[in-house]
C-alpha cells in the first residue's frame, strides 16, 4: 500500500519505532489474541520495542510461534494459551498473569472473532452468544480480574472496529453488537478506575485470517497486519482517548442526518454482492 493511501485510510499511528521504544521499554504488557493477525504483529512491534510480552490466545504452538520471532529479536515474551469464551479459563489465566507479574503497565484487548451472516439465518442464535463471549463478556472477565495487577497505573487499548462505531451493516450485528458493546462497557467502567487509562483504536478493514474469507472485501483497500499494529500502539505513545481515521466522522455524520438513506444504500450494496456471489 502506498504512503498516501495508508494515511487516507489509517486512524493515527506511532510509525517511529524510537517513540515506541520511549514510551513501553521495560513494561509488561499483555496482548490478548496474540496468536494472529493483528494480535501477533503488534506483540513483536511492543517485544521489539523493548517491552515484556505475555502473549494470550488459544492456539498454544502460533503464540510459542510469536514468542520464539520476538526472543530471536532480542526481546522477552511469554505464553499463556486461554479460551476466552470459557469463563473458568479467564479466571484461571487472569489469577496465573496477577502471580507471574503483579504489575501489568498495559493490555492489549485484541482477541475477537467475526462472523458474517443474516441475523435470522439457522445459526445467527448461536453466532450472537459465541460473539458475545469471544468479544464483550470474555475479555470484560479477564480485564476485571487483571485490574489488581493495573492498580499502580496502566493503560487498556480496545481494537476495536470503525463498524462499531457506524451504522448497522447487513450480515454484520452479531459482530458490531458485540463490538459496540464492550466498547461501550469499556468506556463506562473505565471512569470506574481512575489509575487506568483507557482507549480504543478503530480500525477499518485490515488483510488478516479474520477477513480473507470475505470475498468482496478483497478488492477493497485495506491496511496490513504491520501497519494496523501501529495503530493500536499508539495510544502508548499519546494520551488519546479515541483514534479513528479521518473520515469516520463524515460516515457517522451521515449515519445522524440521513439514517434510512445510508441504512437503504448499505442493504442495496450487500444485495448487488450476493447477486454477483451467486453469478460469478
Ligand atoms: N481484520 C480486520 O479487518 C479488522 C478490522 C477492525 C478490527 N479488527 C479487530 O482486530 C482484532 C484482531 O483481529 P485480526 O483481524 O487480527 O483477526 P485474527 O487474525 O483472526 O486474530 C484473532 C485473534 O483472536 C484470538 N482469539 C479468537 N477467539 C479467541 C478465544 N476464544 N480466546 C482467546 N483468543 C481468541 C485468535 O487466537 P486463537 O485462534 O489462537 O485463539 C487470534 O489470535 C479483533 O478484535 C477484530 O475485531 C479487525
Amino acid at each position: 500500500m502506498s504512503a498516501l493511501a495508508r494515511l487516507l485510510l489509517s486512524p493515527p499511528a506511532c510509525r517511529d519505532p524510537r517513540a515506541l521504544r520511549r514510551a513501553v521499554a521495560g513494561r509488561t504488557i499483555l496482548v490478548t489474541g496474540a496468536s494472529s493477525g493483528i494480535g501477533a504483529a503488534t506483540a513483536r512491534h511492543l517485544g521489539q520495542a523493548g517491552a515484556t510480552v505475555l502473549l494470550l490466545a488459544r492456539r498454544e504452538a502460533a503464540l510459542d510461534t510469536v514468542a520464539g520471532q520476538i526472543r530471536a529479536a532480542g526481546g522477552q515474551a511469554h505464553v499463556y494459551p486461554a479460551n476466552l469464551a470459557d469463563p473458568a479459563e479467564v479466571q484461571a489465566v487472569a489469577a496465573r498473569l496477577r502471580a507471574d507479574h503483579p504489575q501489568l503497565h498495559a493490555v492489549i484487548s485484541n482477541a475477537g472473532r467475526s462472523v458474517r451472516r443474516r441475523a435470522q439465518d439457522g445459526e445467527a442464535k448461536q453466532d450472537l452468544s459465541r460473539l458475545l463471549a469471544v468479544n464483550f463478556s470474555g475479555p470484560a472477565a479477564l480485564l476485571l480480574a487483571l485490574l489488581p495487577a493495573l492498580a499502580a497505573g496502566g493503560v487498556v487499548v480496545n481494537v476495536s472496529s470503525v463498524s462499531a462505531r457506524h451504522v448497522g451493516a447487513p450480515r454484520w450485528s452479531a459482530y458490531q453488537g458485540s463490538k459496540a458493546g464492550f466498547d461501550l462497557w469499556l468506556h463506562a467502567a473505565g471512569t470506574e478506575w481512575p489509575h487506568v487509562r483507557v482507549a480504543s483504536v478503530y480500525l477499518p478493514l485490515v488483510r488478516t485470517p479474520m477477513s480473507a474469507p470475505t470475498r468482496a472485501y478483497r478488492a477493497l483497500p485495506a491496511l496490513s497486519a504491520e501497519d494496523a499494529a501501529q495503530a493500536v500502539t499508539w495510544p502508548l505513545v499519546r494520551p488519546v482517548v479515541r483514534a479513528a481515521p479521518w473520515w469516520l466522522r463524515g460516515v457517522e455524520l451521515a449515519g445522524l442526518l440521513a439514517p434510512h438513506a445510508l441504512g437503504r444504500a448499505l442493504g442495496a450494496l450487500e444485495r448487488l454482492e450476493s447477486r454477483l456471489a451467486a453469478h460469478p
